[in-house]
């Protein structure tokens, strides 16, 4: 059977507007039905690691390439039709989250498994209007198993310490939570909280793409340290999570996936 080519999309979060250890080839505005992503799409080759082939990559800064989009404001749908448009087959989503469960110290990264999304204020599928059938997407598991044992495996080999598996919580924002509400996704069972992986994650299993993201752990969430939560703190953290997610990239981004 013919399997169709690999083509892997980073979607960059807070802390990554860039590939910048990546040679970019070119950039691309891409028009959708949904209207523009949150950036023009950069394009990068890598080599394959053990073949002749290489990868072919594209970068989409989640929050526009001056982070000027706030979480409730993305146009997830346009991002995520783009690469469909784009022919990319999996989507390696960088998201900056907030601590819960007690290992989830800021700086460290997980490899998320599962979501509770909190949202509902955001355009959530492409099955609305216009459609022939209604479409049920089964998302029992919403990240790609292979992709996700992908991204641990290459931190393993880069000596990366990286949590595998939490469940995040996708809360609205673009506020911060409460310290209420943060006891509250505790007991949901939640182990982080942002404001991005949904509808994303949603939004590529509608499209038939694998999906698994990488999360920088970049505060300890409302309530569960004696710091205020501020943008200086969170963007500190990241810094050095930021630079391993790098690390890992560089060494996925040469894989078969
Ligand atoms: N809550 C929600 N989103 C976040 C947080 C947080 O504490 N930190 C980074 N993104």
């Amino acid at each position: 059977m013919n399997k169709q080519a690999q083509k892997i999309a980073i979607i960059g979060g807070t802390g990554l507007s860039t590939l910048d250890n990546v040679k970019i080839l070119s950039s691309e505005e891409v028009k959708t039905l949904y209207g523009m992503p949150s950036a023009p799409i950069s394009h990068a080759e890598i080599s394959h690691v053990d073949s002749k082939n290489i990868n072919q990559i594209v970068f989409l800064a989640r929050h526009g390439v001056e982070h000027t989009i706030a979480p409730h404001k993305v146009n997830y749908r346009a991002n995520i039709a783009a690469l469909k448009q784009l022919n990319v087959t999996h989507i390696i989503a960088i998201n900056a989250v907030g601590g819960i469960a007690d290992n989830m110290l800021p700086g460290s990264l997980v490899i998320p498994d599962q979501i509770v999304d909190y949202t509902a204020q955001r355009i959530n599928t492409f099955f609305d209007d216009g459609i022939g059938e209604v479409t049920h997407i089964d998302f029992s598991y919403p990240y790609n198993e292979n992709l996700r044992q992908q991204i641990y495996h290459c931190a393993e080999q880069e000596n990366i310490d990286i949590i595998n598996g939490a469940t995040y919580a996708v809360t609205e924002g673009p506020r911060l939570e409460t310290a209420s509400e943060i006891q509250r996704l505790k007991k949901d069972g939640c182990d982080i909280v942002g404001m991005t992986a949904m509808p994303e994650a949603a939004l590529a299993r509608e499209m038939e793409m694998d999906y698994a993201s990488i999360c920088v752990n970049a505060n300890w969430a409302a309530g569960l340290s004696n710091d205020l939560i501020s943008m200086d703190l969170i963007e500190a953290n990241i810094v050095q999570g930021m630079q391993q997610v790098k690390q890992l990239l560089a060494r996925l981004l040469t894989q078969s996936l």
